[in-house]
């Protein structure tokens, strides 16, 4: 669907030539390009500022239907998101005006003071995240995908990115993927079902899959994952996704957040926090589609994704405040707050993944804290981790990609607020203050020596209305930064 296209603009046939024009600086250097961006110095209407608009039909000597110039405005705030936000606004344009086809003149790198990768790979990944559409439960389908994206460039950058288009295809359609699994509603993904449907999805790129039902969970001593489950007719799973290329050197496991619905439990949550409460397994999410890209793009390095998948609920069978439980590494759990299930069924998977494949690396990402979105608001994650350089490397992935991470501290003084009286730890904290990092905490009491970080996306998980390049629904965050970071770790 993406391509890369060079040649003579004035003979390329499409529906709209897409030509993206700086405020006060000259980006492009083709004269065919600069000679149609003089079209526009008549209209008083368009100075190229940004969302600046003027579309010319039928111009002389263009083979195109039309041209459309988009405001982009000051070229000091021009960056990669600026980019993407840019062609994901150009492509929903298209789609309103129902096109088939586009073609969106790339701007030179040189004049943006930037590399031309990442110039094309955030114009591609723009466009293509803002091409997606999730209408399944619509009866009306009011408007479909462009079928063609093309990038027009020189054609030795055509030569030498001609890789590009396909790689940024992979990583954008796993992040599709997983926004689509998040937007489902809960009524049709309970535990069994998504689980199937992962596992659908991984088995068509080889991933070596196995599903632990509720049965062989109890037997193998997940009883945090059982006892979160239990208040629901929905029965757990714990999805294993193994990606392991015969050269790999190291084994990055991840472990993925999957509560398809959470009503907080017996603690149930009140009205206003329980509606989108079906994205609570976007980093289960994460972690899946992560894996396929990996595959897809047949990275060098061994990953290991397991995924708890749980519904939770209140009922007669649901766990107890109060309740205490014995983990799968054997620690006992005091249950003080059922809406804190997340970081139960993450401590039993990470118990799990370190004892059977003892991995170099471990992340984990979640939804875990309300707590994160307040300290961070919603489009920014929070980092957490013990080593500087797992961090570091997080918070490079996550400027390049526009998937931001912000570093939060993990102070020792503040373990003493999970202490329980009866059991070895509380899943609650003493404190209302301070929410994900001791939720960050709790997790650190399970990962051994491994070196460790946890992701709290509970904020930039999921969007109420659309943006630049996302519509409503779930925003498939993590996948570009996990696969960006991977290609860094292997
Ligand atoms: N799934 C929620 C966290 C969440 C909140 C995700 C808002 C997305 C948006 C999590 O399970 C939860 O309920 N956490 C509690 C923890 C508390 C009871 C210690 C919270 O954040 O209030
Ligand atoms: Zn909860
Ligand atoms: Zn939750």
């Amino acid at each position: 669907m993406l391509n890369l296209k060079t040649g003579d603009i004035s003979g390329l046939k499409t529906d709209a030539v897409i030509i993206p024009v700086c405020e006060d600086s000259e980006i492009h250097d083709g004269s065919d390009v600069v000679s149609l961006i003089d079209h526009t110095r008549r209209a008083k209407e368009f100075k190229g500022a940004k969302d600046d608009e003027l579309i010319l039909f039928d111009i002389h000597g263009i083979k195109a239907s039309r041209v459309i110039f988009l405001g982009l405005g000051k070229i000091k705030n021009i960056d990669s998101e600026s980019l993407r936000a840019f062609c994901g606004k150009a492509v929903k344009k298209c789609i309103r005006k129902k096109l088939d086809e586009v073609l969106i003149v790339a701007p030179s790198a040189e004049k943006l003071n930037s590399d031309i990768r990442i110039v094309l790979e955030s114009m591609m990944e723009g466009a293509f995240l803002g091409n997606h559409i999730f209408d399944k439960y619509k009866n009306e389908r009011k408007s479909s995908p462009i079928k063609k994206i093309e990038f027009f460039v020189d054609p030795d950058i055509s030569k030498i990115f001609s890789e590009l288009p396909g790689r940024v295809e992979i990583v954008c359609s796993s992040t599709i993927l997983a926004r689509e699994w998040v937007s489902i509603p809960s009524n049709d993904k309970t535990p069994e079902q998504l689980a199937k449907e992962m596992a659908a999805s991984a088995g068509k790129v080889n991933l070596k899959i196995s599903v632990f039902d509720e049965q062989k969970l109890k037997r193998l001593g997940f009883s945090a994952i059982i006892a979160v489950a239990s208040g629901s007719s929905n029965k757990p799973r714990l999805l294993i996704l193994k990606y392991s290329p015969k050269k790999a050197k190291k084994t990055i496991a991840l472990v993925g957040k999957g509560v398809t619905f959470d009503s907080g439990g017996i603690n149930l949550k009140p009205p206003g926090s329980l509606e989108d409460m079906k994205m609570d397994m976007s980093g289960a999410a994460a972690v899946a589609a992560t894996l396929i890209s990996a595959a897809k793009m047949k990275l060098m390095v061994g990953i290991i994704g397991a995924i708890p998948i749980v519904e939770n609920m209140p009922s007669g069978d649901a766990a107890r405040p109060g309740d205490i439980v014995a983990g799968y590494n054997g620690k006992t759990i005091e249950i003080n707050n059922t809406d804190a299930e997340g970081r139960l069924i993450l401590a039993d998977a990470i118990s799990y993944v370190i004892k059977e494949y003892n991995p170099d690396i471990l992340i984990d990402v979640a939804t875990l804290t309300g707590a994160c979105v307040v300290a961070l608001g919603e489009k920014i994650a929070g980092l957490f981790s013990p080593d500087d350089e797992l961090a570091e490397k997080i918070i490079q992935s996550a400027k390049k990609t526009g998937e931001r991470c912000w570093r939060m501290p993990l102070p020792e003084d503040y373990r003493e607020l999970l202490k329980s009286e009866f059991a070895d730890i509380s899943n609650m904290s003493s404190s209302k203050w301070g929410g994900a990092i001791t939720a960050a905490l709790f997790l650190s009491e399970f990962i051994e020596d491994k070196r460790w970080a946890h992701i709290d996306i509970a904020g930039p998980a999921y969007t109420k209305k659309e943006t630049d390049y996302c519509g409503a629904g779930g925003t498939g965050f993590g996948v570009r930064l996990l696969c960006d970071l991977i290609q860094k770790l292997q």
